[in-house]
């Protein structure tokens, strides 16, 4: 048995506007979706998932994957998560040229589901790092990230960028234009997340900006716009001491930026009245800033504030179901202590711990 985990990830900058060649500015977070894997005899996969905010189900199927679970959850939630762990089983195949190989699969997350924080990505890389190692043919991580998003392209149906899935491989702050994607050393952010308790439709969100962009010119504009902000936010980055606590002026700065592209992006139809709510109360709380994150309609904002005010405001805010600090997280794709190759410590973090 082989046990992989990825980060999730909150976007810094430029959500949207990458899917049009801008860039973007995503940073893991120490949430993590954990996969294990175990190669079968036969060519059948099954799939268990524990806790991927949905009630758990189990479900088995052939390798044909045709057939779809009857379980009593959401469909098209289940679909969205078997679809996802389909595309990764088919990733591993083909990259260990095992097209008949049969897996048991384990899926285990800390990170909501589609609710901007990259959960997709995440078990699409750990279930391809976990599934080709336990092939005996493991990739680097920029491979796995390569893979994962020819994953995600396929299931979203083109609509996708290389961001969420780079950044999950690799970990840390990246950078992502077009296909062009690099690790930049940054200093720890003080990242905290508040979370209305939904999800958005990320293929929705996506083809509604595009719509919007085709028809107004304004739109288009603030893509650009958007792209504009990321460009100021990484050099900013680029110029911060990657080791030192990061300075209160890099902060405010980082922050009004923030609150900028969040401007933008609800300007692009993608906030939602729980994400201004939450947005306003981090920004009432003192924090340097505050968006969302992702492909919006619901799910997460993220906030800048290296003190415990944020949170406290998040978890009194109607509509904010939960509220935690996000560390970022220097990892990104890596197998876990007991499995196959080499070992590392991985405890899932404690949700409720605020550092
Ligand atoms: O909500 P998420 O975590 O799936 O992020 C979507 C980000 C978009 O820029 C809207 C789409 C993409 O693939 O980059």
């Amino acid at each position: 048995m082989t046990r992989s985990s990825a980060p999730g990830k909150v976007y810094l900058f430029g959500e949207h506007a990458v899917v049009y060649g801008e860039p973007a500015v995503p940073c893991a977070i120490e949430r993590r979706a954990w996969v294990d894997v175990e190669r079968r005899e036969d060519d059948h996969v099954r799939v268990q998932a524990t806790d991927l905010s949905l009630d758990g189900f189990t479900v088995e199927y052939t390798g044909s994957t045709d057939d779809r679970p009857d379980v009593d959850v959401p469909r098209p939630l289940v679909e969205a998560a078997m679809g996802y762990i389909d595309a990764a089983v088919e990733q591993a195949r083909d990259a260990a040229d095992a097209p008949d190989a049969g897996f048991d699969i384990v899926v285990d997350s800390d990170i909501p589901l589609g609710a901007g924080l990259g959960s997709s990505a995440a078990v699409v890389v750990a279930g391809i790092d976990a599934a080709t190692r336990e092939l005996g043919r493991p990739l680097d991580p920029a491979e796995i990230a390569d893979r994962a998003f020819r994953a995600e392209y396929e299931v979203q149906e083109g609509q996708a960028s290389r961001a969420d899935t780079f950044c999950s491989a690799m970990g840390g702050a990246v950078r992502v234009e077009g296909d062009d994607c690099r690790t930049i050393d940054t200093p720890s952010l003080p990242f905290v997340v508040g979370f209305d308790g939904g999800a958005g439709d990320t293929g929705e969100l996506v083809a509604g900006v595009r719509r919007l962009r085709e028809q107004y010119g304004f739109a288009a504009d603030t893509v650009e716009s958007i792209g504009d902000i990321v460009r100021r936010g990484e050099a900013l980055l680029r110029d911060a001491d990657p080791d030192a606590p990061p300075a209160d002026s890099l902060l405010a700065e980082l922050g009004r930026l923030m609150d900028f592209d969040h401007g933008l992006l609800e300007a692009l139809g993608v906030s939602s009245r729980s994400l201004d709510a939450m947005v306003w109360a981090a920004r009432d709380a003192g924090a340097h800033g505050a968006k969302l994150t992702g492909a919006g309609g619901g799910g997460c904002i993220v906030a800048l504030d290296p003190s415990p005010e944020t949170r406290t405001a998040l978890r009194f805010t109607p509509g904010c179901e939960d509220a935690f600090r996000a560390e970022l997280a220097t990892e990104g794709v890596r197998v876990e202590d007991g499995t196959r190759g080499e070992t590392t410590d991985a405890d899932h973090v404690d949700p409720e711990a605020d550092r």
